[in-house]
C-alpha cells in the first residue's frame, strides 16, 4: 500500500458516465469494482467516500437532446435515471451522486479556471486544426494521417479560431518524473509503461479547453469570456475535486474527514480508453493548481461479447438489468472479478457465467453451507459451541487457515487489496471453501456422530468458523450473499459485529483490521445455526435446453400443415361452378394475365394468370371451372370476381380444367 495514504479515510471514484447512451456491462464493471472497494475498506473501519455520476455537457449530449426534441437539461433529467436505477439494483454503495449540470460544480469549474487564467496557466490563441466533431477533439496533422480521427475513423474536418488552452505542454517533464518515481501512481503496470512510452516519445500538446459557444452552447461558460464555454473533459475532471467540496459525507466538520480534506482520492477508477485524458490532462491541470495528486489511477480492461466487440450495431450490447434479473445481483457481480484479471480484457457469454454459478456458488459455497447446517441440526440439535481451549495448538485444520489461507486475504502480507488483483482475493477466499469442503470428506461427521462427539463438534465448529470467514472475507464482493451465510450461521449482523470488532484505538498510520477477520473471533456464546435458503440453485442447462427443445419441437408440430386435411364443412365453404368463356383478351402490359368474360349463371370478370400457356383465342367458348365466392381483386388493376382453377405441370405448363361431358353453365361442382 502506498504509505502516504491516510489510513482513517478512503476516497474512490468511478468515472462520470456520459448521459447520451443507457449503461452496460462496461459501466457496470467499473462502479461494482469502486463499490467492492469502498465496502472493504468500510469494513475495515474506515471513513469512506464513494462517488460516482454523470458528465452532462459537451457535444454529444446536445446532439443526443436534439434528436429527442429535447433540450439538453430535459435529456440529462430523463437519462441519469437509468444510472440511478442500475446502481440501485446492482447494490452499489456510492455515498454520492455528481452530476455535472449541479449548479455546486458549475462554479466550482468556473473558479477553477479563472484561478488557472489569473497564474497565466490559460491562454488565448488562435488556433487551427483538425477536429473531429462527434469526438470532440482536436488532432495533430500527424495523428490524423489518412484525413481520418484516430479514435472513432470519421473524417476530420480543419477548424481555425481562437480559443483558450491550457499550458499542458510544460509538465511534460514533471509527469513523466513523477510517474517514473511513483510505480503505484498509474496501474497496472503495462499501462503505466504505456503512459510513459507516450510522454516519452511525443511532444506534448498544450490542451485546448474551451469551445466557441457560436458552435457548441451546452457548457459551463468561461467566467473571463462568455463567448465560450469549456472543453467538457476539462469540466468532467474537475469533478472529483469539486464533489469534495459540496457532496461528500459528513466526518466530522461539513465535507471534511476528521479536519483533512477529502481530496486527494485514493483511487481512480477508469477504463483503459480514457487513462491518458486521467494520467496526463488531470494529472497536469492538478500541478498547475498545485494540488496533491490523487493516490492512484487504475486502467481496467474492455469487455469483449462471445469474442466480438460490444456494439449497437452488431446488437450484442450486455445490459445488466437483464444479467441481474436473470442470475441475480452477487453471482453477476462475482463473475466480473471472478472470470477476468481486473486491468485485463475479458470476454463475456452466459456460458462461463453459468459455469461459474454451477461449480463455484452452487457447489463449491452453496452446498458446503448446506451440508454444514444439515449436519449440524441432525447431529448437535442445530448448536455450535464456541471451544475454550485455543485451538491452534489443538488443531491442524486452523492451523492451516492461520498460516496459509487467511494471510492471503487480508493486506498485511500480499497486498492483493491495495493493488485490486480481486481475482486473486477470490481465489484466496474460494481456499477457505474448499479447505472446509476436504476437512468434511476427510473427518466423515457423520461417522463421528456415532461415537466420537466432542471430535464431531470440533470440526463443525471449524466448519462454522471457516464459512463465518468467507462471509466476512466475500462481503465486499457479495454482500447480499454474506449476511444471508452470516444468518444461517446463527450470528446477527455481519457490519454490526464486524464494527465491534474494530480494535479500540485503531493508530493513525497503522493499516488495522477488524479482529473478525481472523481465526480467534468469537462471539462468546452457544451459536444455533438456522437453515435458510439455498444460496444458489443450479442451473441445469441441460434441462434448460430440454425444456427449450421441447418448446422447439412443439412450435415446430403446431407450424406444420397437418397433411392439408380439412373437413368436409371447410371444403363447402368454396363454391365451385362451371363456366362459359364468352370472351378472351390479354391484360395489356402482361404476358401473364389473360381477360376473361365468363357465363357462370351470371357474366363475370376473371383474370387468370394461365397466358403463358393459353392463347386467348384457344379460350373462347370453352367451358371451365370457376371458384365463384372468392373475395375480388384486382391484378394489374384490372379487377377479377373469381378465378379458374387449372393444373401446373412439373415444367409449369398450365392446363385448365373442363368437365367430362357437355354440362349447363352455372352447374355447382360437389
Ligand atoms: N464521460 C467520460 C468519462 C469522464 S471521467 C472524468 C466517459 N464516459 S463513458 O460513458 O463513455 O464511458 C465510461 C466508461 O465506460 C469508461 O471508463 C470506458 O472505459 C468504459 N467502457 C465502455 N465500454 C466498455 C467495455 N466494453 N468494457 C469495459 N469498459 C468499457 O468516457
Amino acid at each position: 500500500m502506498d504509505p502516504a495514504s491516510a489510513p482513517n479515510k478512503f476516497y474512490v471514484t468511478t468515472p462520470i458516465y456520459y448521459v447520451n447512451d443507457v449503461p452496460h456491462i462496461g459501466h457496470a464493471y467499473t462502479t461494482v469494482a469502486a463499490d467492492i472497494l469502498a465496502r472493504y475498506n468500510r469494513l475495515k473501519g474506515k471513513s469512506v467516500f464513494f462517488l460516482t455520476g454523470t458528465d452532462e455537457h459537451g457535444q454529444k449530449v446536445e446532439k443526443a437532446a436534439q434528436e429527442k426534441g429535447r433540450t439538453p437539461q430535459e435529456h440529462a433529467d430523463i437519462m441519469v435515471g437509468n444510472f440511478r436505477s442500475l446502481w440501485e439494483k446492482l447494490n452499489i454503495s456510492n455515498d454520492a451522486f455528481i452530476r455535472t449540470t449541479d449548479p455546486e460544480h458549475k462554479s466550482i469549474v468556473q473558479t477553477v479556471l479563472q484561478q488557472l487564467r489569473d497564474k497565466k496557466e490559460i491562454v488565448k490563441r488562435a488556433y487551427s486544426g483538425w477536429y473531429c466533431t462527434p469526438d470532440e477533439r482536436f488532432w495533430t496533422e500527424k495523428e490524423v494521417g489518412d484525413g481520418n480521427c484516430p479514435e472513432c475513423r470519421r473524417p476530420v474536418e480543419q477548424i481555425q479560431e481562437e480559443n483558450y488552452f491550457f499550458l499542458m505542454s510544460k509538465y511534460r517533464e514533471r509527469l513523466i518524473r513523477y510517474i517514473e518515481d511513483n510505480p503505484y501512481y498509474i496501474l497496472p503496470e503495462t499501462r503505466r509503461n504505456e503512459v510513459l512510452g507516450f510522454l516519452k516519445n511525443n511532444e506534448l500538446g498544450d490542451l485546448c479547453i474551451s469551445r466557441p459557444k457560436s458552435r457548441l452552447s451546452w457548457g459551463v461558460p468561461l467566467p473571463f469570456d462568455e463567448d465560450f464555454v469549456t472543453y467538457v473533459w476539462f469540466d468532467a475532471l474537475l469533478n472529483y475535486y469539486s464533489a469534495t467540496k459540496y457532496l461528500s459525507p459528513v466526518h466530522g466538520s461539513r465535507f471534511t474527514v476528521h479536519g483533512q480534506d477529502w481530496w486527494p482520492a485514493d483511487h481512480h477508477l477508469v477504463g483503459k480508453d480514457i487513462l491518458t485524458t486521467h494520467a496526463v490532462y488531470w494529472s497536469a491541470m492538478l500541478m498547475a493548481l498545485e494540488w496533491e495528486l490523487p493516490k492512484n489511477i487504475f486502467a481496467h480492461g474492455w469487455w469483449t461479447v462471445e469474442g466480438q466487440k460490444m456494439s449497437k450495431s452488431i446488437g450484442n450490447v450486455i445490459d445488466p438489468n437483464e444479467m441481474v434479473e436473470k442470475y441475480g445481483i452477487d453471482a453477476f457481480r462475482y463473475f466480473l472479478f471472478r472470470e477476468v484479471t481486473f486491468g485485463l480484457d475479458g470476454d463475456f457469454s452466459e456460458q462461463s457465467l453459468i459455469t461459474r454459478i454451477n461449480s463455484d456458488l452452487a457447489n463449491d459455497l452453496g452446498n458446503l453451507l448446506s451440508r454444514f447446517v444439515t449436519m449440524v441440526e441432525k447431529y448437535l440439535n442445530g448448536e455450535i459451541e464456541m471451544p475454550f481451549e485455543d485451538t491452534t495448538v489443538l488443531n491442524p485444520f486452523a492451523r492451516e487457515c492461520i498460516y496459509e489461507v487467511l494471510p492471503a486475504i487480508d493486506d498485511t502480507h500480499y497486498q492483493h487489496w491495495s493493488n485490486l488483483r480481486f481475482n486473486i482475493i477470490l481465489d484466496n477466499i474460494w481456499n477457505i471453501i474448499r479447505a472446509a469442503n476436504n476437512h468434511i470428506t476427510q473427518e466423515e461427521p457423520w461417522k463421528l456422530a456415532k461415537d466420537h462427539k466432542e471430535e464431531l463438534k470440533r470440526v463443525m465448529f471449524n466448519i462454522w468458523n471457516a464459512l463465518r470467514l468467507t462471509a466476512v472475507s466475500l462481503y465486499p464482493i457479495m454482500p447480499d450473499t454474506s449476511e444471508k451465510i452470516w444468518k444461517q450461521l446463527g450470528l446477527k449482523s455481519l457490519l454490526d459485529e464486524t464494527k465491534q470488532s474494530l480494535p479500540e484505538a485503531a493508530s493513525e498510520d497503522e493499516d488495522v483490521y477488524p479482529e473478525i477477520f481472523g481465526w480467534n473471533w468469537s462471539p462468546g456464546y452457544k451459536i444455533k445455526v438456522s437453515k435458510g435458503e439455498q444460496l444458489f440453485p443450479r442451473i441445469d442447462t441441460k434441462k434448460k435446453n430440454k425444456k427449450e427443445k421441447n418448446v422447439e419441437e412443439k412450435t415446430e408440430q403446431e407450424n406444420k400443415p397437418k397433411e392439408n386435411l380439412i373437413t368436409i364443412n371447410d371444403f363447402a365453404k368454396v363454391q365451385l361452378k362451371i363456366g362459359k368463356v364468352l370472351q378472351a383478351e390479354r391484360v395489356e402490359g402482361s404476358n401473364k394475365l389473360i381477360k376473361l368474360q365468363v357465363d357462370t349463371g351470371e357474366v363475370r370478370q376473371i383474370v387468370a394468370g394461365i397466358g403463358k400457356s393459353y392463347t386467348p383465342d384457344e379460350l373462347n367458348g370453352k367451358n371451365i371451372v370457376v371458384v365463384t365466392n372468392l373475395k375480388p381483386a384486382k391484378l394489374m388493376g384490372v379487377e377479377s370476381q373469381g378465378m379458374l382453377l387449372a393444373a401446373t405441370d412439373s415444367d409449369g405448363t398450365l392446363s385448365i380444367l373442363i368437365p367430362e361431358k357437355e354440362v349447363k353453365q352455372g352447374a355447382l361442382i360437389r
